[in-house]
């Protein structure tokens, strides 16, 4: 298996993807891809958890990916491929943070945090979109809820966060759309951090 991860503002990144069967006994496959023309700004290290003796393993290696986190500085982003869609990573800025967390629930189009990791539709708030209680970790599904596009990232658009030019969406600093066609926010994957520097899709 090939992963290949780029950041939103179209560096390539190297990705190394690591097969794990499910007896617990480890052996690995390293596979190295990099950007044919990006600088080499983060890394990614994903582990796809793969069955090695199941038919279904193809299957089974996108149920769930833990991501290496700890090269990604603040104010960057990383994006990994999970079940077949960019995964946005960013660590977001004191900046950012603040500038999402004073946005009313009332300037949102969308008011629905997306957010499968809590409980119910609770509102769009910040708080509720992060991975983390400081809400430096933002984890988003890189797919614009309008058409399927991939948005822009690195403080793209009017609302410094993402941008969809395929017909004009914008979303701010948190993934929620701001103006444009796009009916949602960026939605959010089921992820956790399983230690200190280690995301965990799926
Ligand atoms: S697909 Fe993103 S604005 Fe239409």
């Amino acid at each position: 298996m090939r992963m290949f991860a780029r950041t939103g503002a179209g560096i390539g990144v190297n990705v190394v993807s690591r097969a794990e069967d499910h007896e617990g006994t480890r052996r690995d496959f390293l596979y190295y891809a990099t950007a044919g023309a990006g600088v080499v700004a983060t890394g990614a290290v994903v582990w796809p958890l793969i069955d090695q003796m199941n038919p279904s393993a193809d299957v089974q290696a996108l149920s769930s990916i833990r991501v290496d986190v700890a090269d990604v500085e603040v104010g960057t982003q990383i994006s990994v491929k999970f079940l077949g869609k960019p995964v946005f990573i960013r660590r977001r800025t004191p900046e950012e943070i603040a500038e999402s967390r004073e946005v009313a629930l009332d300037a949102l189009p969308d008011k629905v945090a997306r957010n499968p990791n809590v409980n119910g539709d609770v509102p769009a708030v910040d708080e509720n979109r992060t991975l983390d209680e400081a809400g430096e970790w933002l984890v988003m599904i890189g797919v614009c809820t309008h058409l399927g596009c991939v948005p822009l990232g690195d403080g793209a658009g009017e609302y410094h966060g993402w941008f969809c030019p395929c017909h004009g969406s914008h979303y701010d600093s948190s993934g929620r759309i701001r103006k444009g066609p796009a009916p949602e926010n960026l939605h959010i994957p089921v992820a956790e951090f399983v230690d200190e520097t280690t995301i965990k899709l799926g």
